[in-house]
């Protein structure tokens, strides 16, 4: 695992846009995986700057996302399909059939987590898989005690993240129970993968992943397993390292 250690957040942003941008001008029909919450945005918003100011071409990649809400309405703005659709697709100029997410409105959830990882597997698997960490450690929404081997499942969501994520919506009462995510086996089989972590209140995840034992406990240490993945930091993230 490698790790890097940047002054400031738009550092990070900067650094992992170099990343897929070099990934991408390798292979145009990049598979990216993609992460939602905040952590990725400014990665996101410097590849659509480069695109229409660098002529950056992205049009060509295929995206899947780690995880969706079980449940939302559809069309609901904090659904990940609609995250996605306003902050990748439409910024990266991608047309809707190239960013795939869980479907979490299917009657059969099972089957969807299994269309999903066959999804995953037709498209040649992921190239290059970014990564945002939760303040528990969990990456995508493998939650503490999580299977290092699970695949695309359905997952309760801890009330840790539950509310970490109520700021999403209008009523915390509105945050989904549950969710579809890629499992910590599915994310270890991408090529490459990239975390970033911003601020503070992401010190101790970090550290847990990056410097504790391997452990269900903190979902992100089995990055350490990883044969190709980069740690991507601000300084205030890495303040437990
Ligand atoms: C969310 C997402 C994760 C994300 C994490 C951190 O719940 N499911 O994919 O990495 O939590 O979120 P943020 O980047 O907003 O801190």
């Amino acid at each position: 695992m490698e790790v890097l250690v940047l002054p400031t957040a738009e550092d990070v942003a900067a650094r992992a846009a170099d990343a897929v941008a070099a990934q991408v001008s390798r292979r145009p029909h990049t598979v990216l995986g993609v992460a939602t919450g905040s952590s990725p945005l400014g990665t996101y918003r410097e590849l659509a700057r480069r695109r229409t100011e660098e002529a950056l071409d992205l049009s060509q990649l295929r995206c899947f996302a780690l995880d969706e809400y079980v449940g939302l309405p559809g069309g609901h703005p904090a659904a990940y399909a609609e995250v996605l659709e306003r902050e990748l697709a439409g910024p990266f100029g991608l047309s809707a059939s190239r960013v795939r997410v869980p479907d979490g409105s299917r009657p059969d959830l099972a089957q969807a987590c299994q269309d999903y990882e066959d999804a995953i597997a037709r498209a040649g698997g992921i190239d290059l898989q970014l990564l945002g960490i939760g303040v528990n450690g969990h990456i995508g929404f493998n939650e503490p005690a999580s299977s290092l081997a699970s695949r695309t499942r359905v997952k309760a969501l801890s009330a840790r993240t539950r509310s970490d994520n109520a700021r999403f919506f209008d009523d915390p009462g509105d945050v989904p129970t549950h969710c579809l995510t890629q499992g910590l086996g599915t994310i270890l089989e991408a090529r490459e993968v990239l975390l970033v972590a911003q601020g503070r209140h992401k010190a101790a995840a970090v550290a847990a992943a990056v410097e504790g034992p391997v452990s269900a406990m903190c979902p992100a240490s089995v990055l350490q397993l990883h044969r190709k993945a980069t740690v991507v930091v601000d300084e205030a993230a890495a303040g437990g390292l």
